[in-house]
């Protein structure tokens, strides 16, 4: 039978995992497909010794892959967003369906991308670009597409995770970490898209449209990374019965949508909080099945891979479907997207940890919690740490919930006193009850 014939552009940790994959299972494809997936063109400007790509046409320029009458699929592996946008609307043009993992590119320019790749009559597939190996968007688009999905809560950057472990269990240094992760290949080749949330608000963007039927909207998404977190915060959340981890949350208020990437104090007997090391986890709220929980490696050659060769096999299956009757895009038909707004983090209501270093004189402890209190904020618990005379005192407080833009303002004012010494961490937190 006739072979669905597949091109790769690029041929990095990913593509190398991909042409692996798709060689070695061949006939266990094949079997799924009900007919053979050809490797038919490599876009790649040097050999990658993790594969073998003999016999197979090789071009340095990766638009010639787009251009190649031959080939059904493009599947972009070059990562980035200028000539990765160019090759997929170029493929586009040219009649191909895409596959790809790069999730900046749907983040980014998604919105765009299906808008001609719909003009065409092509399919664009991208579960490789949210958690690696985990098939959260065919999850969240199909396997939950009779649900209302109320919140999805994520470890969705294995990089940052890894840091977080590493101090947390090793008590390991956040720079020393990060080379390792680097030297893994974990990390991108930014690494601050890692450490300051950026990777995971692009795949909290894509999570969030597929949850909600929202268009992308990654400008949207507020980001705070974990390159202020220090031993002492872990250790003090340890001491309240937290961990800390760096979630990427999307959730439907009712008013509007929360989407929100930034560290959060869990309680330590959530399930999410034993996902250590590079591992991802997402978990789901839908109204109909109530809490689920996803988990598997979110970075890597062969689980990233395993995504990527899911989506050919999936186009592959569907190449004489009418493209109208494949699943939409974002999993929600184009014009039947929602316009609920992304809430300002000034908005979101949470429980919030603070720490701060004081003076040891009378009265301190009694101004900073006249502010609180001033704003409505109520302590759920608090510790004072002893130390030597005239050291400066760390402070710890757990509230109760309240809104973000009060929690802000009293910060902000008991920033301003002067016998606060540093900058104040304040860190969310979530209980993830369903
Ligand atoms: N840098 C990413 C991570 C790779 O650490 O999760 C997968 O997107």
């Amino acid at each position: 039978m006739k072979p669905v014939k597949v091109g790769i552009a690029g041929l990095g940790t990913v593509g190398s995992g991909t042409v692996n994959v798709l060689q070695r299972n061949a006939q266990e494809i094949a079997r799924r497909i009900g007919r053979p997936i050809e490797i038919a063109h490599i876009g790649a400007r040097r050999p990658n010794p993790a594969c073998n790509i003999d016999g197979i046409r090789v071009s340095a320029d990766v638009f010639e892959l787009a251009r190649d009458p031959e080939l059904d699929i493009l599947v972009e592996l070059i990562g980035g967003t200028t000539t990765a946008r160019e090759l997929v609307l170029t493929a586009i043009e040219h009649g191909k369906h895409i596959v790809t993992a790069n999730k900046a590119l749907i983040a980014e320019h998604g919105n765009a991308i299906f808008r001609a790749a719909h003009e065409r009559g092509v399919d664009v597939a991208f579960e490789a670009s949210v958690a690696g190996g985990i098939p959260i968007l065919k999850a969240l688009g199909e396997g939950l597409a009779a649900n209302h999905i109320k919140w999805v809560a994520g470890i969705i950057n294995g990089t940052g995770n890894f840091i977080l472990t590493e101090m947390r269990d090793k008590g390991r240094d956040f720079a020393e970490v990060l080379k390792e992760a680097q030297a893994l290949g974990y990390a991108e080749a930014d690494p601050t898209f890692d450490v300051e949330g950026i990777d995971a608000a692009h795949k909290l963007t894509i999570l969030a449209s597929i949850a909600f039927g929202i268009p992308l909207q990654f400008s949207k998404v507020y980001t705070e990374g974990i390159s202020r977190i220090t031993a002492e915060d872990i250790k003090a959340a340890d001491y309240f019965g937290y961990c800390i981890k760096h979630l990427g949350i999307a959730k439907d208020t009712g008013n509007g949508v929360e989407l929100r990437v930034h560290p959060t104090l869990i309680p330590k007997e959530v399930l999410l909080a034993s996902v250590n090391g590079v591992m991802n986890a997402v978990m789901i709220d839908g109204d109909a099945v109530g809490p689920t929980l996803f988990y598997g490696a979110g970075a890597g050659a062969e689980p990233t891979a395993s995504a990527v060769v899911a989506d050919v096999i999936e186009l592959g299956r569907a190449l004489t479907v009418d493209h109208d009757e494949r699943v939409p895009y974002l999993g929600f038909h184009a014009d039947a997207m929602s316009e609920m707004p992304v809430l300002g983090i000034d908005e979101v209501e949470c429980s919030f940890y603070i720490r701060l270093h004081v003076q040891d004189r009378t009265g301190v402890l009694a101004d900073i919690t006249r502010i609180l209190s001033d704003k409505g904020i109520s302590i759920e618990a608090m510790y004072q740490k002893d130390v030597d005379d005239n050291e400066p005192v760390p402070v710890v407080l757990m509230t109760h919930r309240i809104r973000e833009s009060a929690m802000r303002e009293a910060l902000e004012q008991i920033a301003a006193l002067e016998a606060v010494l540093d900058d104040i961490m304040r860190i969310r937190v979530e209980t993830l009850d369903a």
